[in-house]
């Protein structure tokens, strides 16, 4: 018997606008993402912008990458941003005791800003809290941001760049309850007031100061910043909060089988995993609530998704492996678990850009390959800005995970829905009833799907998982068939929709 599901949209209820920031990416000094992944030096025989791989640049441009988080994750706090600034051939070799490498600094301020404004994201630097000082980080800021004349900005101007570049988003320290100086929270709630006290944003307009979170569902690490962030102090009903804009956990789904290999049953445990983004959005949501009860502070998720074991001859601090239409699932619930919780995730930022854990590019040399995660945010672009609606999506479940999900926003006229089929081996048949849609009328279907669950992309063959056309005729009475493993999002042209 056919699998069915139920897809119920209410145009006339929304919750909230989804926040172009929540496709955002996130590029550490580690393995090969920054050397061979962006950066190849203007000498290289590969095709470069001022040592920017072009490549890497085109395609990611192609996924209208709102912001990218840069220089780390656990690098961030051993990074000291003037050794890489200046003439490159002056600039220290220095060591990466995180990730085993030595670091050349080749790739610093200027050139992430740079590669930035190349694919059109808006930079988010994590500032070192673990091993630098309230004046070091000032410091950069001034550098980066003062609109004046001082010794820093000219600077600036001596190094290539007389305007300010006028960063916005900015991280107080990264795991700070580990890599990040092994603090607790109540050491960190304190440390941190120190140095956002000195984050000024040194131009007209204000900085996004964004604080470290947990590891998933650490509540005592939550809890506990909060509660010694505001003091006890009761202000007119509101909990003292200063000084803070975002709060960013992480979350990584780990792994079941290797990034390659995994049985039917390890298909269904990883997706159940990726699903647990819910749970620890909705704990963060009630201890923020409590403590933020103008909801001022936005939860942010700047790193998430697959950790398998490192490819085979890669090195295994450098965190290279592969990617097939598992992980795409993976990033479609959670993008999707995102979207339907836009009245409180303003940002997220999958790990990593290219060549590290969940990747959207794979580069070897010359060669560059896109995942099957790059085309599930090619396809959920269309969700950046869009208002999210509410949606009920109903069907079995398998192993303990929904067959059926997915979410829906509406944006310009247009509705899309996006919808997963998790199951590995079987279709399902979809009814989709849209309520609050006076003329409506699809437009488009779009198809992320392969024959075997284990497909992905190679530097020899790079096109096995690739975004299909769906033939919206064979779509009738809102009715039409999703195949197994799948990710699809479809579009609706609304005319005189009845929004509140
Ligand atoms: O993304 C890899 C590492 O995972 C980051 O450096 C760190 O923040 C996290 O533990």
């Amino acid at each position: 018997m056919a699998l069915i599901g139920k897809i119920k949209i209410d145009l006339g209820k929304e919750k909230g606008k989804i926040n172009p920031n929540i496709y955002g990416h996130f590029a550490e000094h580690l393995g090969e993402l920054v050397y061979n992944g962006l950066w190849v030096g203007s000498d290289s025989s590969i095709s470069n912008i001022d040592g920017i791989r072009k490549d890497v640049v085109e395609a990611l441009k192609l996924l209208n990458p709102p912001v990218i988080r840069w220089p780390g994750g656990c690098f961030a706090d051993d990074y000291h941003w003037r050794d890489g600034i200046g003439p490159r051939e002056d600039r220290p070799t220095t060591v990466n005791i995180h990730w085993d490498s030595t670091e050349s600094n080749e790739f610093g301020t200027h050139e992430f800003l740079q590669f930035c404004e190349l694919v059109g994201a808006k930079p988010y630097i994590c500032s070192n809290v673990g091993s630098g000082t309230p004046k070091e980080m000032r410091d950069w800021l001034e550098y980066l941001n003062f609109t004046g004349e001082s010794t820093l900005s000219n600077l600036r101007a001596k190094n290539g760049h007389p305007e300010p570049f006028n960063v916005y988003y900015f991280g107080i320290g990264n795991e700070n309850w580990g890599c990040g100086g092994s603090m607790s929270p109540k050491y960190y709630a304190y440390v941190y007031k120190r140095f956002a006290t000195f984050a000024h944003s040194f131009n007209d307009g204000d900085l996004y100061k964004i604080a470290c979170g947990p590891f998933n569902y650490n509540v005592y690490w939550t809890r506990g910043f909060f509660r010694n962030l505001c003091e006890n102090k009761l202000i007119g009903g509101q909990w003292r909060l200063p000084l803070i804009d975002g709060f960013a956990m992480h979350y990584y789904c780990g792994t079941a089988g290797t990034a390659t290999k995994y049985s039917k049953k390890q298909w269904y445990e990883l997706l159940k995993k990726a699903r647990k983004m819910q749970g620890y959005i909705r704990l963060h949501k009630l201890i923020m609530n409590y403590y933020d009860r103008k909801k001022k502070v936005g939860l942010i998720v700047d790193e998430w998704g697959t950790w398998h074991k490192t490819e085979e001859g890669a090195n295994p601090r450098w965190l290279r492996q592969q990617n097939t239409i598992r992980d795409a699932l993976v990033a479609a619930h959670t993008l999707d678990i995102f979207n339907n919780n836009a009245d409180i995730v303003v940002m997220s930022n999958i790990a990593q850009t290219v060549n590290v854990l969940q990747a959207m590019i794979l580069t070897k040399d010359e060669k560059m390959v896109l995942t099957p995660t790059y085309y599930v945010y090619k396809i959920y672009a269309e969700h950046q800005g869009g208002l999210a609606v509410k949606t009920k999506f109903k069907s079995k479940k398998i192993h303990r995970v929904p067959i059926l999900s997915g979410s829906a926003s509406l944006k310009d006229n247009v509705l899309s829905v996006s919808m997963v089929n998790s199951h590995a081996s079987d279709e399902i048949v979809v009814k989709i009833d849209i309520k609050g849609a006076g003329n409506i009328s699809l437009k488009s279907w779009q198809i992320l799907a392969t024959e075997d669950i284990h497909d992905h992309n190679t530097f020899e063959d790079p096109e096995v998982v690739k975004v299909k056309a769906g033939d919206i005729s064979e779509i009738s009475e809102n009715k039409m068939i999703l195949p197994p493993a799948s990710v699809n999002i479809i579009q609706y042209e609304v005319k005189e929709a009845k929004l509140k």
